[in-house]
């Protein structure tokens, strides 16, 4: 089967339904507390792709009883550190930033040395971020220059740490968390705000965590050893994924779409927020409650007149992985916007900051990238004539799937590359692209 799409043609008006599959930082994260729950734990709509299948493989590696199916995955767990497995275990986190560090959190009280590997794209990727809060733990870890294959060695004698976290990043906050979990006495984390699905599946859980919220800072203690009983879990659809089809309609002329049951936490929405302010027709209806979790319908509709946006950075974190997405549809609001403080967004799968720019420039937007920060030259009749090929860009997902969308929204030739790096994290999409009426080979 060839590895690229092609796409020639803009997509025409739709009025649709959709559901997205299930929320991959929640699915990791259920497999991850599952596996270290008391009993049977069973999770429904749990994300059907290869960085959660690669979760539940090493998982598995590490002794853990999983059965999965099409309707459901049961996760047997044998409580915290209830591993059993060979001194020297390989596990392969393949291209997931998200398992790779919240599993050397889970593995810190573990003795038995665990090799933990990665594909290409993740053995590029900075790591030494969760080593310095690990080795203040007293976990042991061997790496050359902090990449990927590090090798762990964890101690039953954790000490409790306070770890100052400037990234703002939820990984390296919920890697930390995962090892105060495992730890006696009280872990403080001071870091700056980030999805905070790791705190509410611990409030869910009853453990002892406690949050003060300030403005610029969030401090978390946790005091650690706290069993907990198997839980049961329906994920709700993923909003990054939800994102990739909120920007298309926006940008075709007369369309709608409702994506059904999102999570709606308010540390994922800066998307919806960013695109409000910039005059896009998007509400949220029908909310709810689960478990913790804010859920929502998204109702989307074309936009016209989009305004530019001065970004103020507090959003940046709240639409991480939605930033590249953004950036199109500033290249066709009225105005300039401008982005700062943008540097995470190098540290992702792949440099997500050079490579939307560059594509954005490919399709003739007016861009100018300042080491960390972005001005786009927004024109509201931007339209590509151009062909454009897409490649070498680490089989990142999401720029993938966010290159589909300028090919449909902007029309011109485009032959997009690595397509199969889809299944990394939203195998559906090409299937709900269709349904939409998207034409593409
Ligand atoms: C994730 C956190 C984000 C995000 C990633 C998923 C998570 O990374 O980009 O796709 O599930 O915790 P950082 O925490 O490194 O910003």
């Amino acid at each position: 089967m060839k590895n690229f799409l092609l796409i020639n043609n803009k997509i025409n008006k739709f009025n649709k339904k959709i559901d997205v599959s299930g929320d991959k930082s929640l699915s990791i994260r259920w497999a991850i507390m599952a596996a270290q729950a008391i009993g049977k734990s069973r999770a429904y709509n749990l994300l059907e792709s290869e960085d959660v299948n690669n979760s539940i493989k090493c998982l598995k590696k590490l002794g853990i009883k999983i059965i999965k199916n099409k309707k459901f995955c049961d996760i047997y767990g044998k409580g915290l550190n209830g591993f059993s497995y060979k001194e020297n275990t390989i596990i392969n986190a393949q291209n997931s930033g998200t398992f790779a560090r919240l599993v050397l959190g889970m593995l810190a009280r573990a003795e038995k040395n665990v090799i933990l590997q990665g594909d290409e794209s993740l053995s590029n990727r900075d790591f030494l971020r969760v080593i310095k809060p690990l080795n203040q733990f007293g976990v042991k870890i061997t790496s050359k220059k902090n990449k990927l294959p590090i090798k762990i060695v964890g101690t039953k004698y954790l000490r409790p740490i306070k770890y100052e976290e400037t990234k703002g990043s939820a990984q390296v906050k919920s890697c930390i968390m995962m090892a105060a979990l495992n730890s006696p006495g009280i872990t403080n984390i001071n870091c700056l705000p980030s999805r905070d699905h790791t705190e509410r599946l611990f409030k869910y859980l009853d453990l002892n965590i406690k949050i003060k919220k300030k403005i610029n800072k969030h401090n978390i203690s946790i005091e650690g050893g706290k069993q907990y009983k198997a839980f049961n879990y329906k994920i709700p659809g993923d909003i990054s994924s939800a994102s990739f089809f909120i920007v298309l309609t926006i940008l075709s002329k007369n369309s709608k779409l409702v994506i059904k049951n999102i999570n709606v936490n308010k540390t994922r929405t800066g998307i919806i927020d960013i695109l409000k302010k910039m005059n896009a027709n998007i509400f949220l209806k029908n909310k709810k409650k689960y478990k913790g979790e804010d859920l929502a319908d998204i109702h989307v509709e074309s936009t016209e007149n989009l305004k530019s946006i001065n970004c103020p950075k507090k959003f940046n974190s709240r639409a991480i992985d939605e930033l590249i997405l953004i950036f199109l549809v500033c290249a066709k609001a009225n105005g300039t916007s401008y982005f700062k403080n943008l540097g995470e967004l190098r540290h992702k799968e792949s440099d997500r900051l050079k490579l939307s720019h560059n594509i954005l420039k490919m399709l003739g937007a007016k861009v100018i990238l300042n080491s960390n920060s972005l001005k786009i030259y927004g024109k509201p009749n931007l339209k590509n004539k151009n062909n454009i090929v897409i490649k070498n860009y680490m089989k990142d997902h999401r720029i993938f799937m966010f290159s589909c969308i300028a090919a449909l929204a902007l029309g011109g030739k485009w032959k997009i590359y690595d397509k199969k790096s889809i299944n990394t994290s939203f195998p559906e999409f090409l299937k709900i692209l269709r349904k939409l009426g998207a034409n593409f080979s």
